[in-house]
């Protein structure tokens, strides 16, 4: 009990400390982009004392939340505290070192500087650009290799809880699943990029067989790197599109997918959708993490509005309005839910 109430203070006060070096980062180094490459389009964001008060509250309840399912046993306490320290160090110097470069692409309006040795046919065009005015798109290993810390630094630190919490939901959506063996379940993280989400789900997940497939070879060979001394059976790797996924039909029992669907055209994210049912077999379980929306955030609608103004993010307007649990009803799943936390939305739904 006593060892349990120290490791919630440690976890809440590492997850304060990250947060504060987060908004710090984001502090210093939006001061210095508006002093050596000011944009009067841009930069206009206020965090003003109210919406400072709302996330601090809402990054809270993640947190509880966090610690609860932990305490539950719906994964291990000490995945609260895997935290790649070393990992982070390497990368910050980078960060800094390529933010002239993201601010100048900013400037130029310049979204499609992207590494000339990639064959461009590919790749789907949506995907040919430079998300988040990222260095290199997600087409290189330097991208890869930076892309972890500044999600963090994006989330305030909260990142992996966030993705935790697609734990819960895939859960109980397996329990359809019981009487099979544990290593008979497949799980499908579709856009697993580097790997962060792997790592969590394998937290969640000891047994179950788990698959992470992306487009980018860089982000799968940066993930491989990331999971490569996780405990469990070896987590496939598999390069691909989310749009016609390489399984049969009616193969997986579960699908994940994090933060994919705001970066999609409306269009690609119902292929998407119909793609996840068509793998799925009767009673597999569907949970999907992306931002919060305008409808049921309203007191995060400027960050938000910020969000897609200073990055390069096409599509996430249209993301936060679209009523993602009707596209998932119409295309032939039950039992939709939705719940937000902090900055993620996730969504879980069973296919018939
Ligand atoms: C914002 S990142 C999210 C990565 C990861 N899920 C996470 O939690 O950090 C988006 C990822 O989606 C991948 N991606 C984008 N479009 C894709 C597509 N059509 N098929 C497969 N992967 C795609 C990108 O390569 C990138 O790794």
């Amino acid at each position: 009990m006593v060892k349990d109430s120290i490791s919630k203070i440690a976890f809440k006060t590492i997850q304060q400390g990250k947060s504060i070096a987060g908004l710090a980062h984001k502090e210093i180094s939006s001061r210095i982009m508006n002093f050596i490459s000011p944009d009067k389009d841009l930069n206009k964001f206020n965090l003003d004392k109210n919406l400072l008060y709302d996330i601090q509250i809402s990054m809270n309840e993640l947190r509880e939340e966090d610690w609860k399912d932990s305490q539950i046993g719906h994964y291990p306490q000490k995945l609260l505290f895997d935290e790649p320290w070393l990992r982070y160090l390497t990368q910050y110097p980078k960060i800094w070192l390529d933010m002239p470069l993201t601010w100048q692409r900013r400037k130029k309006r310049d979204f499609n500087d992207l590494p000339k040795s990639i064959d461009k046919d590919n790749y789907p065009n949506y995907y040919l650009r430079n998300f988040h005015h990222q260095t290199d798109g997600y087409l290189s290993d330097y991208s890869a290799s930076i892309y972890d810390l500044q999600v963090e630094i994006l989330f305030n630190g909260t990142a992996d809880s966030m993705r935790r919490r697609i734990i819960k939901p895939l859960k109980a959506g397996l329990d359809k699943f019981n009487e099979r063996k544990r290593n008979a379940i497949k799980i499908l993280d579709v856009a697993t990029g580097s790997g962060r989400t792997l790592k969590q789900l394998r937290g969640g997940f000891s047994e179950e067989k788990i698959i992470g497939l992306d487009l980018s070879d860089s982000y799968l060979k940066e993930a491989s790197r990331y999971i490569s001394d996780l405990n469990g059976d070896l987590i496939e790797l598999i390069k691909g599109n989310a749009e016609s996924l390489p399984f049969e039909d009616n193969t997986l029992q579960a699908v994940t997918c994090v933060y994919l669907f705001h970066e999609l055209p409306r269009t690609i994210r119902e292929k998407v959708l119909k793609e996840f049912h068509r793998v799925l077999e009767p009673n597999g379980v569907l949970v999907l993490a992306d931002s919060i929306q305008i409808n049921d955030s309203p007191e995060f609608i400027s960050i938000m509005d910020n969000f897609h103004k200073t990055f390069h993010e096409p599509f996430y307007r249209d993301y936060i309005q679209q009523d993602i649990d009707t596209k998932i009803k119409e295309v032939g799943f039950i039992n939709v839910q939705s719940n937000s936390f902090f900055m993620t939305k996730v969504w879980s739904a069973t296919k018939i």
